[in-house]
């Protein structure tokens, strides 16, 4: 809901520009606030100052928090909270900021900062039981068996499985290596090694799809033996996420090195299964392309199989054409089957 209610607000914003030409809003910029005092007051799109006692900008710059050694007893989302200094033997601010704990297990009192040191990798910060009493402690914790730290560093999670399976553990140790998340034996790269990074004759280099490119590929493919809908399914989805992201290009640059588009062409090539009677659209693929080795498209241009008439007349049923689109995340996670509303298709000139 958050960034839709931002969007509006600037869709209002911009209106107000363009009606009143003549009339200028002076805002700051968001990156222009004076810390440690002053935090970016969205309402006005000032830089305004945190007036409560000993507080200071928030992390994120757009509110008010407690300074360091302090804890919070009040906060209504103002630019004035209130606060209360930590004493010994509890004189460190919690990571909530609302208690006030010592450094206790794997950690010590940073003079620097007032705040205790990183946990050791592998170690999460913990600072409740697992029921969310407060701990007066704020203690390192080793994540055992086959967890380890969340991206937060608050929580011990199961590692991906491609870990376990190689090494028993949350380890990939050379000579396997970690792509997108996902530990690769050394024998599954050797297979993928001829992977094209690049677009058309450039080198540049997008990080997502040099990071992402051969854990789509490896997933994607079929172990040997396997049958066609032995495939990662999220991993195809990503593998065409990265052909769309090539705008459908398939690099014809006479290396044989394969790109995102060219590796979805082959693998649905190689795809004997089909969805129903659609025979561009193959089993756990996403289907970008018509057949081009059918030369499906002028067939597809000049197809009079639907055979409903529409209208642009407002009164008529036939006016209405109910879109609805199958969403998936970049990395190819399905988001469901959603109504084509609130801007999520940009119909372009050429659609
Ligand atoms: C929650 O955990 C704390 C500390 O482990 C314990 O003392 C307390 O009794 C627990 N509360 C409940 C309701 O189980
Ligand atoms: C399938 O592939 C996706 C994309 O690489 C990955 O995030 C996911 O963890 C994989 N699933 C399994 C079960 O390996």
């Amino acid at each position: 809901m958050a960034p839709r209610t931002k969007i509006l607000s600037l869709l209002l914003l911009l209106n107000f520009y363009v009606a009143a030409a003549q009339f200028f809003i002076n805002y700051a910029a968001t990156d222009s606030c004076q810390r440690p005092t002053e935090y970016y007051n969205f309402a006005n799109l000032r830089c305004d100052t945190c007036t409560g006692a000993d507080s200071q900008t928030s992390t994120g710059g757009f509110s008010c928090a407690c300074q360091s050694g302090f804890e919070l007893t009040a906060d209504i989302g103002s630019s004035q909270v209130t606060c209360a200094a930590c004493a010994a033997p509890t004189p460190v601010t919690s990571a909530d900021g609302w208690a006030c704990v010592s450094c206790g297990t794997g950690t010590s009192l940073d003079p620097v900062t007032g705040r205790c040191t990183p946990c050791p990798a592998g170690q999460i910060a913990v600072e409740r039981t697992t029921n969310g009493t407060q701990t007066s402690q704020h203690d390192c914790v080793a994540c055992e068996g086959d967890t380890v730290p969340n991206a937060a560093g608050d929580r011990c999670v199961r590692c991906h499985q491609s870990f376990i399976d190689v090494s028993g553990s949350c380890t990939c140790p050379d000579p396997n290596q970690v792509h997108g998340g996902i530990c690769f034996t050394d024998a599954q790269i050797g297979v993928s090694q001829n992977l094209d990074f690049t677009w058309d004759s450039d080198t540049k280099l997008s990080y997502y799809i040099e990071e992402y490119l051969l854990a789509a590929s490896l997933g994607c493919t079929p172990a040997t033996g396997a049958t066609d809908a032995q495939r990662n399914l999220t991993a195809c989805q990503l593998l065409g996420n990265l052909c769309v992201l090539r705008l459908y290009n398939r690099q014809n640059d006479g290396t044989n090195q394969e790109d995102g588009c060219t590796l979805l062409q082959a693998l649905s090539d190689d795809n004997n299964d089909n969805v129903g009677t659609v025979q561009d659209w193959k089993v756990a693929m996403p289907w970008l392309y018509y057949n081009h080795l059918l030369n499906d498209v002028s067939e597809i241009l000049s197809d009079t199989e639907i055979t409903t008439k529409f209208t642009f007349t407002a009164a008529s049923q036939s006016s209405k054409l109910d879109l609805v689109v199958a969403a998936y995340s970049l990395n190819g996670d399905f988001l469901g089957i959603q109504d084509v509303t609130g801007g999520l298709l940009q119909v372009g000139q050429w659609l």
